[in-house]
């Protein structure tokens, strides 16, 4: 074993002397070449298209879309942030997809396929109320013949792989992961995400890799870990202790794409204010391509937080940008703060693919959590 873990306080003690994972190396779901250990967590409000494209740059293999609600291909009365769109540098993506119904998941899957998707990803992690009231995201663990039933349903529909996301579980302490792993791998499913908390739980104490690690030795399918990664060190000593075959990394990206790159190659560091700002109003630019002005403006208010914060300008400075009126006025402001970013930006725009994006006509769910 090369790492030991600590019971008392589920931590990992990575040991420096032995072989380190190489999260440079690539891997497979299926015929879907993965290039680096590292994948994006698909996460509702966040992953956009400027998040997911980001991602790739700074060193994911994979990139997940944030949860396309399968009733909308029934009854278009969710309230949604819009639509789905791909575009071509964001390959591998995996595109996730909720629901209770096996014939409309199956439905959904086939229009994922069509957009594009190399991967259907099924969620069955999400807590929050107003999806799991519904009999979707993580209550389908306490349903495994339905969630078998789902899995086999969209499996059959496409010829992309499908994955699986779920929780450890419902209630604290549970297992249950452990039981329906084996069994979406019998109907179908061509790799299992755990985030090792249990829907009760939502985001407090930690996630339990153990869990993982007992998934890893269940299935013959590759399994991906969730849940705390926020380091080189941590990724490295959960992939070596799980036997996971890649770490997913969801609130540690959010505003900090440089943390991804840490991760996967061990360098960067803090990046400059020029840097930081630079990808900001990269990222505003994108979202207001995306989203439109008006719902963009409200919509990327949390990420001036994420990017500004953690000691790279003023508190201040942030408080100034949320009460602005337009993206424009806050970009204005942004580069006046740092006008070296200037052609940094205009390099980031000048690599970005023009015109090829394929929309998908299912909505985006507001209620995100898995
Ligand atoms: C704001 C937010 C939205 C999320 N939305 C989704 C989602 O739509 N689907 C999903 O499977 N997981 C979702 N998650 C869970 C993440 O994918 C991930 O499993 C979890 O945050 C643990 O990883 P982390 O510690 O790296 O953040 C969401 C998490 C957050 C914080």
């Amino acid at each position: 074993m090369v790492a030991a873990r600590s019971d008392a306080v589920n931590t990992y003690e990575y040991d420096q002397q032995t072989v380190k994972v190489d999260l440079r190396e690539s891997w497979h779901i299926r015929d879907v070449e993965i290039s680096t250990r590292l994948v994006l967590a698909p996460m509702a409000g966040v992953s956009v298209q400027a998040f997911r494209r980001q991602g790739r740059r700074f060193g994911a293999g994979l990139v997940c879309s944030e949860m396309v609600s399968c009733a909308g291909i029934e009854h278009r009365n969710e309230k949604t942030l819009g639509y789905l769109r791909v575009a071509s540098d964001e390959h591998p993506l995996a595109i996730q997809i909720f629901g209770s119904e096996p014939r409309t998941m199956a439905d959904a899957a086939r229009m994922v396929e069509a957009a594009g998707a190399d991967l259907v990803d099924i969620n069955f992690g999400c807590p929050v109320r107003k999806v799991t009231k519904t009999g979707a995201g993580a209550t389908l663990l306490d349903e495994p013949a339905r969630a078998a039933a789902i899995v086999e349903a969209v499996a059959n529909a496409v010829d992309v792989p499908v994955s699986v996301k779920m929780r450890r579980g419902l209630r604290d302490g549970a297992r249950t992961c452990l039981e329906v792993g084996p069994q979406l791998i019998d109907a179908g499913a061509a790799t299992l995400t755990l985030h090792p908390r249990s829907a009760q739980q939502m985001y407090t104490g930690t996630a339990d890799h153990s869990l993982t690690a007992e998934l890893v030795s269940l299935v013959d399918v590759p399994v991906i870990a969730s849940g705390d990664v926020t380091s080189r060190a941590k990724a490295q000593a959960v992939l070596a202790t799980t036997g996971a075959s890649a770490v997913m990394v969801g609130r540690g990206a959010q505003g900090n794409p440089w943390a991804l790159r840490e991760i996967v190659d061990g360098t960067g560091g803090e990046p400059t204010r020029e840097e930081v700002v630079a990808e900001l109003v990269l990222f505003i630019r994108e979202t207001v391509r995306e989203l439109g002005e008006r719902r963009a403006s409200g919509f990327l208010k949390k990420f001036y937080g994420w990017y500004l914060g953690r000691g790279r300008f003023p508190r201040p400075f942030k408080q100034e940008l949320v009460v602005l009126d337009s993206t424009e006025d806050v970009e204005r402001r942004l580069i006046a703060a740092a006008p070296g970013a200037l052609p940094l930006i205009e390099e980031l725009e000048a690599e970005l693919p023009s015109g090829d994006e394929v929309q998908l006509n299912l909505p985006i769910s507001i209620y995100g959590g898995g």
